[in-house]
């Protein structure tokens, strides 16, 4: 069986967290290609017995090749076991509010592209401090005090609980498999 892992990434974290899901399912026996949802090459949906899509939210949205991506293949994808990793800091907000709004994204990009994705992992992100330019990096302290987050911009962070990705991950692995044999 043959996953296709697409990710979207503006800071980079979504992309270290697609390798790792790459790794975790070629892991589980999978074998498993990864590309930028940007520039997706020959890895287009239709070929792959699973699709994984790692995507962030920046400015309360998933970036608009992602929309694009779902609209283009949305009847290739409901063919697959197809599942999406929504990486956000609002998931880990101190804030029910905040939660509650990253837990929502996932139903507002199937309202804009008409694609229902059924299984959705959240996770949290990272905060880059380090990498940052100035008004960037005022503005994230800014949200992540209101959040209860870290708050030392010397220093980055990654919010990710990798275990729990982990689990998500042996799921799908499953239902990928399952779904082939069917
Ligand atoms: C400019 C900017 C805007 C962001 N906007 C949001 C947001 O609206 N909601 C949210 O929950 N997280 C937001 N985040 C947090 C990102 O989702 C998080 O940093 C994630 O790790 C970014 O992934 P990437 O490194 O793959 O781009 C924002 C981050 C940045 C830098």
């Amino acid at each position: 069986m043959t996953v296709l892992v697409l990710y979207a990434t503006v800071e980079g974290h979504t992309r270290k967290i697609a390798e790792h899901a790459a790794a975790q399912l070629e892991a589980s026996g999978h074998g498993v290609v990864l590309a930028d949802v940007r520039e997706p090459g020959f890895a287009i949906p239709g070929r792959f017995d699973g699709v994984l899509l790692c995507a962030p939210i920046h400015m309360g949205r998933y970036p608009t090749p992602v929309e694009q991506f779902l609209i283009d293949w949305k009847a290739a994808l409901a063919d697959v076991p197809t599942a999406l990793v929504s990486v956000s800091l609002g998931i880990c907000s101190g804030n029910s509010e905040d939660r509650a709004e990253a837990e929502g994204y996932p139903a507002k990009l199937e309202k804009k592209t008409g694609f229902h994705i059924a299984k959705v992992h959240h996770a949290a992100g990272a905060l880059k401090f380090l990498e940052y330019d100035f008004f960037k990096r005022m503005m994230m302290r800014q949200i992540s005090t209101k959040e209860g987050g870290p708050v030392d911009t010397s220093k980055d962070y990654e919010l990710t609980d990798w275990a729990a990705l982990d689990r998500f991950l042996g799921e799908f692995a499953d239902d990928v498999a399952l779904a082939a044999r069917a």
